[in-house]
């Protein structure tokens, strides 16, 4: 594969994604972040410089696994040190499967910001996807604050506790419209008739098609905290891949999509061309208080900008988890993906509630809040250094008399950044458990995504985990993904082989989730880590090894 080079500064800028003035974190001046296109088996180069003028950065590359560069994973605090303002960074990696993915920041809450951008890794020239289709569009969906995203950390972190609430606007590939709908005329809304000639900033970003033809659509989202349901007016959406994976192809009228996901669905322009079509982006699994994110398939045989004469998609009832689980629940893996191993070696399970730390409201998993470390563990585990984060291994499970239908009885848990370490190749069963939140009858949606991995999912169910669920698990086809939910009072299990040498974060990819401490973090066979650029750990108490000895790596 070829050696790709790509620099990136990221900085401030003032742009308008959603057609109102605001300060977002940007790379190359550009926002969203500039698409990375790169072939399977290639080297990816990235400098990074930090423009910023008063904090660190790093970027994830989510769904890449790092085989082999552990340290080029972008977690700040897991695979390396914040990279300082001044400071330039070089992630190298290389691209080892065809798929739909994206990048973004992974420090505090600069996803939010706006730190993000697609990845798209295709096949070698030559080879054929085994689906077919006569062009593709690259959709990146995202919801957008008009508060900063340091007002909204300091309010999360606060007591009283303040909540972001709810995004106001969802961005298609960072355009949104605020405070003004491109379908006023059509449907019934207060919201005034958006007034834009396509050059705008915060113009919709439009899919021009030809009739007959069908064109791939790859979706990824990278919303702070919004699901989110796609549609297309009177197109039907064939799902084909799903985080990098290839799916046994189904046909649906939308779809959802959480945070952290990633699909490719094929549309047929099989439509009366002479006209032109909504595309609708909504919220899921929250009330919602956003409008709908629109744009426009324009069928090339008449002008783009034709309003669509048939209403938008309307986005599926917000609670009707049945209906999200019936799309859930269709995507199996194609033929011919691994199988997942028969047997698990080690299960742990993971109850997800919100508590209360000193009054301070966060999330933990069997009642440990995470905190991260200043050094970073990839270095603090690799050169043992004890001390620099808890030494104790946090809870396998949970207690069985736990009652995950009301309100915690107890709502006060810990702060923690113990590490579940795992021997190399250890097949490892998660079952996440969620539950009721701090107070009130809720239970919400959390999208768990495991770095440097895919896992299969075996299976969902309602309620409490029971050992006789074991006995339905998938391992026929269950589906490979780096990123799944856990629907309210339910439970997800997941199966993945530690195969990786390295530490990976495993979290709510809900940013505020995380931010608030719902995640978890695996290490695995470490000492099998060889070749760690000093660069990636130059802070903490690793800095001093690398001054001590440069030969100990
Ligand atoms: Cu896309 Cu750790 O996240
Ligand atoms: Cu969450």
């Amino acid at each position: 594969g070829a050696v790709r080079h790509y620099k990136f500064d990221v900085g401030y800028i003032i742009r308008k994604p959603d057609c109102i003035q605001h300060v977002v974190m940007g790379i190359n001046g550009q926002f969203p972040g500039p698409t990375i296109k790169a072939e399977v088996g290639d080297t990816l180069d990235i400098a990074l410089t930090n423009k910023l003028p008063e904090e660190g950065t790093v970027i994830h590359w989510h769904g890449i696994r790092q085989y082999g560069t552990p340290w080029a994973d972008g977690t700040a605090a897991i695979s390396q040190c914040a990279i300082n303002p001044g400071e330039t960074f070089h992630y190298r990696f290389t691209v080892d499967r065809p798929g739909t993915y994206f990048y973004h920041g992974h420090l505090g809450m600069q996803r939010s910001a706006g730190l993000y951008g697609s990845l798209i890794v295709d096949l070698p020239k030559g080879q054929k996807e085994p689906f077919h289709y006569d062009g593709e569009f690259n959709i990146l969906l995202s919801d957008w604050w008009h508060a900063s995203t340091r007002d909204q950390e300091v309010g999360l972190s606060s007591k009283p506790f303040k909540w972001i609430n709810e995004p106001q606007s969802l961005l298609i590939n960072g355009r949104g419209q605020y405070n003004c709908s491109l379908a006023a005329s059509v449907i019934n809304t207060t919201l005034p008739q958006c007034k834009l000639r396509g050059g705008e900033e915060c113009a919709p970003y439009i899919l021009h098609v030809d009739p007959n033809k069908t064109y791939r659509i790859r979706l990824a989202s990278s919303t702070s905290l919004a699901s989110l349901n796609f549609a297309i007016a009177n197109h039907k959406l064939v799902v084909v891949e799903a985080d990098g994976n290839y799916v046994q192809p189904f046909a649906v009228d939308d779809i959802d999509i959480y945070s952290g996901e990633s699909y490719s669905v094929l549309l047929t322009t099989d439509q009366t061309p002479n006209k032109n079509y909504w595309i609708s982006v909504g919220v899921r699994g929250r009330k919602p208080g956003t409008p709908q994110g629109l744009t426009i398939l324009n069928y090339k045989t008449i002008s783009a900008s034709v309003f669509p004469t048939s209403p938008p998609p309307i986005t599926p009832q917000w609670d009707d988890y049945n209906r999200s689980k019936s799309f859930t629940y269709k995507i199996l893996a194609a033929m011919g993906n691994p199988q997942p191993p028969k047997y698990y070696d080690r299960r742990v399970q993971l109850l997800n509630t919100q508590n209360l730390v000193d009054g301070f409201t966060k999330w933990s998993i069997n009642n440990v809040s995470l905190s991260l470390p200043t050094t970073p563990y990839l270095g603090s585990i690799k050169f043992k250094l004890n001390g620099t984060f808890d030494q104790k291994s946090p809870p396998e499970s949970f207690s069985s008399d736990y009652d995950i239908l009301n309100p915690p009885k107890n709502p006060n848990s810990n702060i923690g950044n113990g590490v579940y370490m795992f021997q190399m190749n250890q097949v490892v069963d998660v079952i996440l458990q969620n539950a009721n939140v701090l107070s009130g009858k809720n239970s919400e949606i959390h999208p768990w995504h495991l770095h440097g991995h895919d896992f299969w999912v075996l299976g969902y169910g309602e309620g409490k985990f029971q050992p006789s669920d074991e006995a339905k698990f998938n391992l026929k086809n269950p589906p490979l993904r780096n990123t799944a939910v856990i629907f309210p009072y339910s439970w997800t299990a997941l199966r993945f082989k530690a195969d990786n040498p390295g530490v990976w974060a495993f979290h709510c990819h809900i940013e505020p989730h995380l931010h608030m401490g719902m995640g978890v973090v695996f290490a695995e066979a470490v000492q099998n880590v060889r070749g760690i650029p000093k660069e990636a750990l130059a802070c903490g108490r690793t800095m001093k090894v690398f001054m001590n000895n440069n030969k100990h790596n």
